[in-house]
């Protein structure tokens, strides 16, 4: 259960000092100085798809984005502005709301479809994060709508909106990347259609000592592909030199980050990108992941098309319960990545 010690909770306090068991040991806290800004991190623009003459380019952008980073951002991609701003609306009243409200919906067990909670898992969690959160199963939407919170009463709709606009991007995101291995497009569509979607609302207070904590420690995502929606800097993903860049809020884009599963499906040529997220002193920040992956019991291993004797398989199949069954007994802490651990 999420206990009256969340974030959120300890901010509304003003306490002027993080509690000692949100104090990373030096080597995992964040620098302090400002954050290294790469503008080179990938932005993909969506509508060029359907240009003839830009395809090939955009298509080679996107190949490149997640052989080389496992990460883009994309505009003109079809969900609207206005459902964007409404899911973080939503967000917003959510977690303004108070905590017996709130805590209708905590839980430690991570097989729950709803649950509020703070920190990773906050029972495991060896150092605790700056972070409350709520996530929801969301797809197919008619079956896990009604148990999603009935407070605020706008946020079924809105966060229903914008999960549904979600499902449709990923569903030609999913295209897109498999076109981009030499796969057809279609190959996975049943483990696409009957996947599950999982969306994480999280909210980051203003945190009194940022350099202390983190609202997230170093992961990636477990699933196929993760769509994210930021309201303002806070994630950083980490490159190939070890450094920490934190990713620039474009207007109206969404964050594409490839998971664990897709790095199994396409035989590590493409890679799950390790991500964290760190607090401010000023800004309280809301993020919505929408975590997309293969349905719940499906396990996979590499895409026969992608192994021969030049490329043997080189991981084991999974399945979105087995990474489930994992986390309930293991801190995060101890895994950057679920497939390290199989
Ligand atoms: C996540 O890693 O799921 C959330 C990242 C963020 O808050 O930007
Ligand atoms: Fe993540």
């Amino acid at each position: 259960m999420a206990s009256p010690s969340s974030a959120v909770t300890l901010t509304k306090m003003g306490v002027s000092h993080v509690p000692q068991r949100y104090i990373l040991p030096a080597s995992h806290r964040p620098n302090t100085l400002p954050p290294f800004m790469n503008h080179h991190l990938p932005i993909i623009d969506l509508s060029s798809l359907q240009n003839p003459f830009l395809r090939p380019q955009t298509m080679d952008e996107i190949r490149i984005a997640c052989k080389e980073v496992g990460f883009f951002q994309v505009i003109n991609h079809g969900v609207p502005p206005s459902v964007m701003k409404g899911a973080l609306d939503a967000a917003v009243e959510f977690f303004d709301l108070s905590m017996e409200e709130k805590t209708v919906h905590a839980s430690d067990n991570v097989h729950e479809p709803v649950r509020y909670g703070t920190s990773m898992n906050q029972v495991k969690d060896e150092f605790q994060f700056w972070r409350d959160f709520i996530k929801h199963y969301s797809h197919p939407l008619s079956s896990w709508i009604h148990l999603w919170p009935s407070n605020p009463p706008c946020y079924k709709e809105k966060m229903g909106s914008y999960a549904k606009e979600v499902q449709v991007l990923q569903k030609q995101l999913m295209e897109v990347v498999l076109e981009s291995l030499g796969l057809n497009p279609n190959y996975l569509q049943d483990e696409v259609e009957s996947g599950s979607q999982v969306m994480a609302i999280n909210c980051y207070p203003a945190c009194p000592e940022p350099e202390l904590a983190l609202g997230m420690p170093p992961h990636s995502d477990f699933g196929s592909l993760t769509v994210l929606l930021q309201s303002c800097l806070g994630l950083q993903v980490l490159d190939h030199h070890n450094n920490w860049l934190s990713v620039p809020v474009v207007e109206d884009a969404l964050i594409v980050q490839l998971g664990d599963q897709l790095e199994v499906m396409s035989n590590g040529e493409y890679k799950s990108i390790v991500h964290r997220v760190t607090v401010s002193s000023e800004k309280k920040r809301f993020s919505i992941a929408s975590l997309h992956s293969w349905a719940l019991e499906k396990k996979m291993g590499p895409a026969e098309k992608l192994v021969d004797q030049e490329h043997p398989a080189s991981y084991e199949e999974f399945s979105f319960k087995d990474f489930l069954d994992y986390i309930s007994n293991n801190d995060i802490m101890t895994a950057k990545r679920f497939i390290d651990t199989l």
